[in-house]
């Protein structure tokens, strides 16, 4: 019986490193996450954000962020693992994103899934949030395989990406300065919308038009991108009619604004991929969330011929089954960190090998 009992055990164990059980944790910001994939297949995702609460301050303050993971992360960690019907004592490994992030936020679910794995004798893996995003799309469509553009366009990233392999990519062009979020929340800011900007922006635009001729954005060749020539034409629109006292259309603005950010995202990640002789692009990170983007990509990519991975939106914006994503990534790659790991504020986009 003992006998049999080890073999069960090896043959679980084999099917596991085939399909491995993940927790996913994600702590880098204002929303407290857990998430449990098995293989590519997802299994549960709890969020609970203190966005509401940061709102009351036009933006997220660290220390109520730090404090809000601390009283969320084990009920949050709990719950995913209740509506995936698994005992931790089950997985195969604990992902956590170590970077990038606030860096009082990270160490609650940093130091949470250390002491989670260390309890449970579990592997660590430490995911970087960026990677994160890009690996959403391996949930969205679980056929997905590289080589594939990414389009990834986030609160502090912009970025069209050649996925090579799983573990390799090669970034075709970025920002230049500001991030696509970023322009976002500080446009909702000029038009004094509350906090978080990116959907804030996206409600006032439905009511608006694009009518609004505002600069296009490094007309050039290559991939590059550059928002702050844009959120500065929205200020000074904005400011010259203040000044000159004339009324104008803050739905317009929006509009406009969202027109001209969308479509140089569209544009890019399209003739990339055609350049690149790529037939699919799969697209990540918070502003992927923007329902007339994700129209325009349609569009754009039935027109071109071209397949388009989007994951829904709740999966673009923060969460922790495309934490558990990528750690099934670093998991496959043999890539587990040390309970020494740190927290990082910032993570360069390019940066390769092991934590
Ligand atoms: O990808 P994310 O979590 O940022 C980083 O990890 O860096 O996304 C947050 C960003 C914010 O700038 C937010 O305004 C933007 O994504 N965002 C949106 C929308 N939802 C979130 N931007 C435009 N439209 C949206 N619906
Ligand atoms: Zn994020």
């Amino acid at each position: 019986m003992a006998q049999y009992e080890r073999y069960e055990q090896r043959v679980l164990r084999r099917e596991q490193a085939a399909q491995p059980l993940l927790l996913g944790i994600e702590s880098s910001c204002d929303e407290t996450c857990a998430a449990v994939i098995r293989g590519r297949e997802l299994l549960s995702s709890a969020v609970r954000s203190s966005a509401a609460e940061q709102a009351k301050y036009g933006g997220v303050v660290p220390e109520l962020a730090s404090r809000a993971h601390t009283d969320a992360v084990e009920a949050v960690v709990k719950e995913a693992l209740l509506q995936a019907g698994v005992r931790g004592g089950q997985l195969s490994a604990v992902a956590v994103t170590y970077g990038a992030g606030l860096l009082g936020a990270l160490l609650v679910g940093l130091s949470f899934a250390k002491a989670y794995a260390f309890a449970l004798g579990l592997p660590l893996i430490g995911v970087d949030h960026i990677r994160g995003h890009m690996a959403a799309a391996y949930l969205a469509d679980t056929a997905l395989e590289p080589p594939f553009v990414t389009l990834l366009a986030s609160g502090g990233h912009t970025a069209v990406l050649y996925t090579k392999s799983y573990t390799e990519f090669e970034i075709l062009g970025s920002t230049r300065d500001d991030a696509a979020g970023e322009a976002f929340d500080k446009v909702a800011r000029i038009l004094g919308l509350p906090y978080p900007g990116g959907p804030s922006v996206e409600k006032l635009a439905r009511e608006g038009q694009p009518n609004i001729p505002l600069p296009k954005m490094f007309a050039g060749a290559g991939y590059d991108f550059s928002y702050s020539g844009l959120k500065t034409a929205v200020l000074n629109y904005c400011h010259n009619k203040e000044q000159r006292g004339e009324a104008y259309s803050r739905a317009d603005v929006a509009s406009s604004f969202q027109h001209a950010a969308c479509s140089v995202l569209a544009d890019r990640a399209v003739s990339a991929a055609k350049a690149k002789g790529c037939n699919t692009i799969a697209a990540g990170g918070g502003v992927i969330a923007n329902g007339y983007l994700r129209a325009l990509l349609g569009e754009r990519c039935r027109a071109a011929g071209i397949r388009l991975v989007l994951p829904e939106k709740k999966f673009c914006t923060d969460n922790a089954a495309m934490i558990a994503a990528e750690g099934l990534v670093q998991y496959r790659a043999g890539n587990f960190a040390p309970l020494t790991l740190n927290a990082c504020a910032h993570i360069p986009l390019g940066r390769k090998g092991k934590q």
